[in-house]
């Protein structure tokens, strides 16, 4: 199994899920955290792991880990307080952090929309008129960091933003009306253009959009659970691929969503299908797991999720452990889009060690988590997928949005109370796997205590 030389492992975070508030502008998941109930535990992350004040320590982290690249994403609302003016110290931070992540031999893959968006820009992805707020806040960042980031990101999980934050709800800003959904996903891949357009004023930089890609098998062999499967895939991944690296929406959805709403795509103007794609340099592919449907009675939504049932590996969330799909997507998207290299830019999952009778954290469902799904990853370029790199999700233990401080993704510990960073087993076995080229080295061997 062979990786190619300068393959990128790497782990990733994200700036609101990170950093503290320590004076950046008010944000769109400052203000959903105070709904009453919209987080569970009640936590937000005005605190996290502090990592606006303990950056250097992260960074130390990288190296001990010898990372070849990290995922951060500059904080909106950090760089642009009030939606419009960029505040030039926010600017400086993150440069001198690019600098350091590059002095430890890491390359800096920069996310500019993390979800952290200025509460100022009211409407938020519903409006049209975000579509360039996005573009003067990536004109800022880029002006600084496009002549040390080669790795660009625009948007993250425009599904998710799509799904969690205007249709159901469940994610700041807090909007459930499927109408308003539809039109802020659109938008939200027209920011995707813009932001490209800007990027690439600048010689050498990449961009490309992180997608949730959630592989959707149908529970049956009937046809009806199998159109289920293929209405699903259509709904949580082809709206975003097709636009962005096939020339548009897909002919199916778009019927599907003029049914589900009732009336015309009106927001869908001449030329936008032209302004999202041929603009990724690479796409980025946030994987976790995969989406077992079923038939379901006509409606706005004619399939539903049913497994995979029965007794499958989970992580501490629920979610389906299956590395085998993800190679199995990684396959599929290079035949698809043979001229788009593919980063996967998130993998990972809650297992909820903490430190043991030793002090350690002995982490290992993460473990052989990581190493199925790095076999998998190598098997897809064995086959002739062409991957850059490898981000494990997360780094560190971190605010996990509507979850709160609950769910741990990280490969180190993190001590919320004291924001004592501690590298769990996990962390350690990333490093030799990293050292020998993606090789997977022998297990850890836990030394009984007394
Ligand atoms: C993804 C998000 C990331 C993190 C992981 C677990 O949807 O991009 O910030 O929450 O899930």
């Amino acid at each position: 199994m062979s990786f190619p030389d300068g393959f990128l492992w790497g782990a990733g975070t994200s700036a609101y899920q990170i950093e503290g508030h320590h004076g950046r502008g008010e944000s769109v998941w400052d203000v959903f955290c105070r709904r009453p109930g919209a987080v569970e535990g009640g936590g937000d992350g005005s605190r996290a792991c502090d990592s606006f004040v303990r950056w250097r320590e992260d960074v130390e982290l990288v190296k001990e880990l010898g990372l070849r690249a990290y995922r951060f994403s500059t904080g909106w609302s950090r760089v642009m307080p009030d939606g419009v003016r960029p505040d030039p110290k926010a600017l400086d931070h993150y440069e001198r952090f690019a600098d350091a992540l590059l002095e430890a031999g890491a390359e800096p893959v920069l996310t500019l929309n993390h979800w952290d968006m200025p509460s100022a820009l009211t409407g938020g992805w519903a409006e049209r008129a975000t579509v360039s707020a996005f573009a003067a806040y990536t004109e800022a960042v880029a002006g600084r960091l496009a002549d040390r980031v080669t790795w660009w990101i625009t948007q993250n999980e425009p599904w998710i933003i799509q799904l969690l934050g205007y249709q159901l709800g469940l994610h700041a800003p807090g909007v459930a009306d499927l109408g308003t959904a539809v039109k802020a996903g659109h938008h939200v891949l027209l920011g995707h253009g813009a932001a490209a357009d800007v990027l690439h004023a600048h010689p050498g930089v990449l961009a490309g959009s992180a997608l949730s890609l959630f592989p959707c098998d149908p529970a049956t062999d009937s046809e009806a659970d199998r159109a289920a499967a293929t209405g699903s895939d259509g709904y949580v991944n082809r709206w975003y691929l097709d636009p962005l690296l096939a020339g548009g929406y897909p002919a199916d959805m778009r019927e599907h969503w003029e049914r589900a709403l009732g009336h015309g795509l009106d927001f869908i103007q001449d030329g936008d299908e032209a302004a999202i794609g041929g603009r990724s340099d690479f796409l980025g592919v946030n994987y976790y797991t995969r989406r077992v449907m079923a038939a379901a009675p006509p409606g706005p939504f004619p399939w539903r999720v049913v497994g995979p049932s029965g007794d499958v590996a989970r992580t501490d969330e629920g979610w389906e452990i299956n590395a085998g799909a993800l190679r199995d997507l990684l396959i599929g998207l290079s035949r698809r889009f043979p001229a788009t290299p593919l980063m996967v830019t998130e993998n990972g999952g809650v297992f909820g060690d903490t430190p043991a009778h030793d002090g350690q954290v002995h982490d290992n469902r993460r473990i052989a988590f990581l190493r199925d799904h790095v076999a998998a990853v190598g098997e897809a370029i064995d086959a002739g997928a062409d991957v850059r790199g490898y981000l494990h999700w997360s780094l560190m233990d971190n605010f996990e949005w509507a979850l709160g401080y609950r769910p741990r993704f990280g490969l180190v510990h993190v001590d919320y109370a004291t924001g004592a960073r501690t590298i769990k087993d996990s962390g350690r076995y990333y490093a030799r796997l990293i050292a020998g080229g993606g090789a997977a080295p022998a297990l850890p061997r836990i030394e009984a205590y007394g």
